[in-house]
């Protein structure tokens, strides 16, 4: 099949045809893709050392239609329409068994193949690592059953795709990870195709302020007038902390950075908590990233500071939600998908997300 590698970090994405995909295990679901989109997690992992076996089948968000099921798979069948999600679980730790799948035990051995057995992607018979157990870049993915969820047939699949990590991370960041309530206030420093589903998520969960920050006028525009911000500051002409401190008489009880790896706007959003509050870190950051504030200051203000991977998500409960929400026009996915491409413009695509330039490409054609 057709797929997209990576070699080397710092390497483009090269096309090829040759690669295998095995036959779907007991717990494996075949897939084949309709919508694959470029998050920016990939090209982080694409151009960024951080320990990634390679070569490697990037790609994580990603719906399509059931081929083949293996045969302990329950609640698949072929035909069906699936949206992939990185957040596998095992299904039998105390954390999945009490309904906190997000926080397995076992996560990712849990969904992977044992070491030793046959890889589930090769190139030329040697083993190829699939990225996230999803390796979405490429025409066909075989899942494990805990990584792939059932969505109705009406939802278009570019917009599916989307649910599988940018809907979940920044809708789930509000609604799962801070549990925002009527009436709470909220910043989220970054509105990117993560933050914007931040916003979106703290509104619809009733949250009273819901500003805004970003430095690009366009981004501050489709998080008021698409995604339901209240209110926007554009860091790039005035203070972030100030600005956010003024709009709400001393600051949020919930702010979100989604920018990754820039301490400063880390410390922003800590710096604009009301007392009480709780600052979340959902940007990807290095793993030399590092932080530096005043503890005391944690201890009077009582705030707190908290990592949030995946937007807390059970995946198999919140996707089908965000798809129901969305078929009841409560819910935009449409306006967070810039464009659709072929799987071979990947590269020039990360090169204009890299510029800034677009929400969420989607690959919907192979
Ligand atoms: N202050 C405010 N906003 C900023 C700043 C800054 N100093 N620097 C950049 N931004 C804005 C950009 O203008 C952009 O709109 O942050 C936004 C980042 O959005 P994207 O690049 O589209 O990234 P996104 O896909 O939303 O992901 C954000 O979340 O899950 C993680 O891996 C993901 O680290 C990434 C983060
Ligand atoms: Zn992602």
């Amino acid at each position: 099949m057709k797929a997209a590698v990576i070699t080397t970090v710092g390497d483009a994405f090269a096309i090829r045809d040759d690669l295998e995909l095995d036959r779907p295990g007991a717990d494996e679901v075949l897939v084949d893709v309709k919508a694959s989109g470029l998050c920016h997690s990939d090209y982080y992992v694409a151009t960024t050392e951080i320990g990634q076996s390679l070569p490697a089948v990037l790609g994580h968000e990603v719906s399509g239609v059931v081929i083949e099921v293996g045969a302990n798979v329950v609640g698949f069948a072929a035909g069906d329409h699936v949206v992939a999600c990185l957040a596998g679980f095992c299904g039998r730790c105390d954390r999945c068994l009490s309904g906190r799948s997000n926080l397995c035990r076992n996560y990712p051995a849990g969904t992977q193949r044992s070491p030793g057995d046959r890889s589930r992607l090769t190139l030329g018979g040697e083993a190829i690592a699939q990225f996230s157990e999803v390796s979405g870049f490429a025409e066909r993915v075989l899942l494990h059953q805990n990584n792939a969820v059932v969505i109705p047939h009406d939802v278009p699949f570019p917009q599916a795709a989307i649910l599988g990590c940018g809907v979940t991370t920044g809708a789930g960041s509000a609604i799962r990870s801070a549990g925002v309530r009527v009436g709470e206030d909220v910043a989220v420093i970054g509105c990117g195709g993560v933050g914007l589903n931040t916003i979106q998520g703290a509104a619809l969960a009733g949250a009273r302020k819901v500003i805004a920050v970003d430095i690009q006028p366009t981004k501050l525009e489709l998080a008021s007038t698409k995604f339901g911000a209240t209110h926007t500051v554009n860091a790039a002409d005035q203070d972030a902390v100030e600005a956010v401190r003024e709009l709400t008489a001393g600051g949020v009880d919930h702010a979100f950075e989604v920018i990754g790896g820039i301490p400063r706007t880390l410390e922003q959003a800590v710096e604009m908590l009301a007392p009480g509050g709780t600052a979340y870190i959902v940007g990807a950051q290095p793993p030399t990233s590092a932080l530096a504030m005043p503890a005391a200051n944690f201890l009077f203000q009582k705030t707190g500071l908290r990592g949030v991977f995946m937007g807390s998500t059970n995946f198999k409960v919140d996707i089908p939600l965000y798809a129901e929400l969305y078929l009841q026009g409560r819910f935009n996915l449409d306006d967070l998908i810039s464009r659709t491409i072929r799987l071979d413009e990947i590269n020039e695509a990360y090169a204009d997300l890299a510029g800034g330039n677009v929400a969420r490409s989607m690959i919907t054609s192979f």
